[in-house]
């Protein structure tokens, strides 16, 4: 089951019973002051075209669309506070809530999730680091993302430590070819590249999470046919990872533009419906090679 509603999420949740969900990840806007925003270009070839390429070969772009959305609140903790108190209604006892933010929102957002769940449900708070794009000459470059993990009963939560990926030993050396072979559990720093640009898992959304970051929260925090929300939905990741991996989900978002990226993304999954979305259609279709403007001149 993949369930996808188009309105405000606080609205959305309210009318869902106590207790009807295993695993809550949310990704909410970051509180960057800024419109959130991607435009996807295909470069096609054209002999009127107004880039040169290789071999003097002539391209134009194509606009594929533009998405976006608003990444301004005045204030941040009054707009999640609510949304946090419904994931805790929302949970089931054994169940673990997930909070995807950055640095500049994380310790405010940390101190309320205390509150609201009690500091002994805080597990981990796990940093998803990556190496991507330009870097400042002002301060350290920040390359990483939080993710904060609360678990409904600190006794007794979901946590399947046997489905959990290796990772290569950075001195295999030094371990023995055996357990160099098998590997080493991760740590809670997760270093995992970016949605690649140029690559197949991208639909164009922007901020739109890896596969891999969410995969390995759903492995470990849920079962299969368990039932899975994320309120702030965007391309719908979480959905995809969740039905891939035999959970069923409920996804919420309130941009149109979010909707249309998901009615394509899951347009071949048979078991995706839709709760008041109607007279929003698909967006049209990613390909691998598609890239944003700032690539479009690299890539010829
Ligand atoms: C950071 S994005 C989520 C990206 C997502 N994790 C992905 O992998 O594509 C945040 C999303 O929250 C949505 N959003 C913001 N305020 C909302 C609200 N009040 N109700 C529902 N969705 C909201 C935005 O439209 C945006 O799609």
């Amino acid at each position: 089951m993949l369930e996808i509603h188009f309105g405000d999420n606080l609205e959305v949740i309210r009318a869902f019973p106590d207790g009807s969900f295993d695993l809550i990840y949310i990704d909410p806007p970051f509180n960057t002051g800024k419109v959130q925003s991607r435009t996807t270009l295909r470069t096609v070839r054209d002999s009127e075209g107004d880039r040169v390429g290789f071999q003097g070969k002539r391209y134009r772009s194509v606009r594929l669309g533009t998405q976006a959305f608003q990444d301004s609140f005045d204030d941040y903790l009054a707009f999640l506070q609510p949304r946090f108190e419904e994931a805790r209604r929302l949970l089931k006892p054994s169940g673990s809530f997930f909070l995807h933010i950055d640095y500049r929102e994380v310790h405010y957002c940390k101190v309320l999730l205390d509150l609201i769940f009690g500091r002994s449900s805080f597990f981990n708070e796990i940093i998803w680091a990556y190496d991507y794009g330009a870097r400042t000459t002002r301060r350290w470059s920040p390359k990483h993302d939080n993710i904060l993990w609360y678990a409904k009963d600190p006794d007794n939560h979901t946590f399947r430590y046997e489905d959990i990926d290796r990772i290569p030993y950075m001195a295999p050396g030094l371990v023995g070819e055996e357990k160099a072979k098998r590997g080493k559990t991760p740590t809670d720093t997760w270093w995992n590249t970016i949605v690649s640009p140029g690559g197949k898992e991208k639909t164009g959304y922007p901020t739109q999470k890896p596969m891999a970051v969410l995969g390995r929260i759903v492995r470990v925090h849920s079962n299969p046919g368990d039932v899975l929300l994320d309120f702030f939905a965007g391309s719908g990741t979480l959905g995809e990872v969740a039905v891939r991996q035999s959970r069923s989900c409920v996804l919420v978002d309130n941009n149109p533009e979010a909707i249309a990226v998901m009615k394509r993304r899951f347009a071949t999954f048979p078991d995706a419906s839709y709760v008041g979305c109607e007279g929003l259609e698909p967006a049209p279709a990613v390909r691998p090679g598609d890239v944003e403007p700032g690539q479009a001149r690299q890539l010829l």
